[in-house]
């Protein structure tokens, strides 16, 4: 079977205590100062590009920019498998004027184990720690200079919540046994996680975690070979059952700026936008462990955290 998609651990299930109105007119986007972190590319881009043709003001953070003379979008470089560049980009962010910032950087574990220069193993580092880091630099800082907002400053982090992963605890950087599906599952409920407790530990944010579903984008390039037959076949078969990466963005853009969000941080979506419930396992002393765990790892790499 190709790796396309989480095993199902757990039937997705719909939080049916509550939804969102869908406002009658579109979303308005127009002075919005946004950070996508991984909007150079896939379903990061299509969200930079939806808001910026509305009227934001959008930095993607990257580290190839495809956006050059796209009115609305400035560029942050960046290698975020690199914790030092991690916390360098999200200190280089102006947080305190940003309304929203969205979390979309990821990659898919390698079927051999790849490490970075600083220790990590590159799918934790890519798609999972980093976003810890940055979250760590930025989160204090959110909205400290907006005025006359409705609404708290937002954090959307993309990944797949709700699919029952709960992480594996003991073996994080992949170093005593490695097994690609396996790592890459610890990556989703890192960053399921990771929006259950930032929604804690920053009340003055509010914090929401996207599932997209399978959609044709170039996640999975690092473990099926980038340009190999076998990638062409898999994308190419998304592509005929899923929305592109501009349809999610048009679907989803509204959710960004509900109001009835607010009173839910933490809350976790589908690919309809549609609330779901969080994946079973993910107790308050697991996120913990699971959280410190991680943090153990990132101060190898020589990167306190800087709410410490
Ligand atoms: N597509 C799906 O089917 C699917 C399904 C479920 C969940 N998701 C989740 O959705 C999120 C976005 O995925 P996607 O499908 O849009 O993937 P994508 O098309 O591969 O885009 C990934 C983004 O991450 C950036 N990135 C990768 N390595 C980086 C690095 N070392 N430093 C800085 N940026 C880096 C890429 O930027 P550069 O090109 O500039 O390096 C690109 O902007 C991920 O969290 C993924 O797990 C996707």
């Amino acid at each position: 079977m190709l790796p396309i998609e989480p095993p199902r651990a757990f039937p997705m299930k719909r939080d049916h205590r509550w939804n969102w109105r869908r406002s009658a007119t579109s979303p308005k986007f127009e002075g919005l100062d946004v950070a996508v972190v991984g909007g150079t590319g896939g379903i990061g881009r299509a969200l930079a590009r939806h808001m910026a043709a509305r009227g934001a003001k959008v930095t993607v953070v990257g580290q190839t920019f495809r956006d050059a003379g796209t009115p609305g979008i400035a560029f942050l470089q960046a290698d975020l498998s690199l914790m030092r560049e991690a916390r360098r980009a999200a200190a280089a962010l102006p947080a305190e004027r940003l309304d929203l910032v969205i979390f979309t950087t990821g990659i898919f574990a390698a079927p051999e184990r790849q490490q970075t220069a600083e220790g990590l193993e590159r799918d934790m580092a890519v798609s999972y720690l980093n976003r810890l880091v940055m979250l760590d630099e930025l989160a204090p800082r959110l909205g400290g200079q907006r005025t006359g907002a409705s609404a708290r400053p937002r954090v959307f982090s993309v990944g797949f919540p709700g699919s029952g992963q709960a992480g594996t605890l003991g073996n994080l950087n992949a170093e005593r046994s490695y097994q690609a599906m396996a790592v890459h599952m610890n990556t989703v409920a890192g960053n399921e996680m990771l929006v259950l407790d930032a929604a804690r530990r920053y009340p003055h944010v509010r914090f929401f975690g996207l599932n997209p579903g399978l959609i044709k984008t170039s996640i999975r390039d690092n473990f099926l070979g980038k340009g190999s037959l076998r990638s062409r076949v898999t994308e190419t078969l998304i592509g005929w059952f899923t929305p592109t990466a501009e349809a999610y963005a048009g679907r989803i853009a509204p959710l960004l700026l509900a109001p009835d969000l607010e009173a839910h941080s933490g809350a976790l979506f589908n690919r309809k936008g549609e609330p779901i419930v969080p994946s079973p396992g993910l107790t308050d002393a697991h996120i913990r462990e699971f959280m410190a765990e991680s943090e153990a790892l990132i101060a190898r790499t020589g990167i306190q955290p800087a709410t410490a």
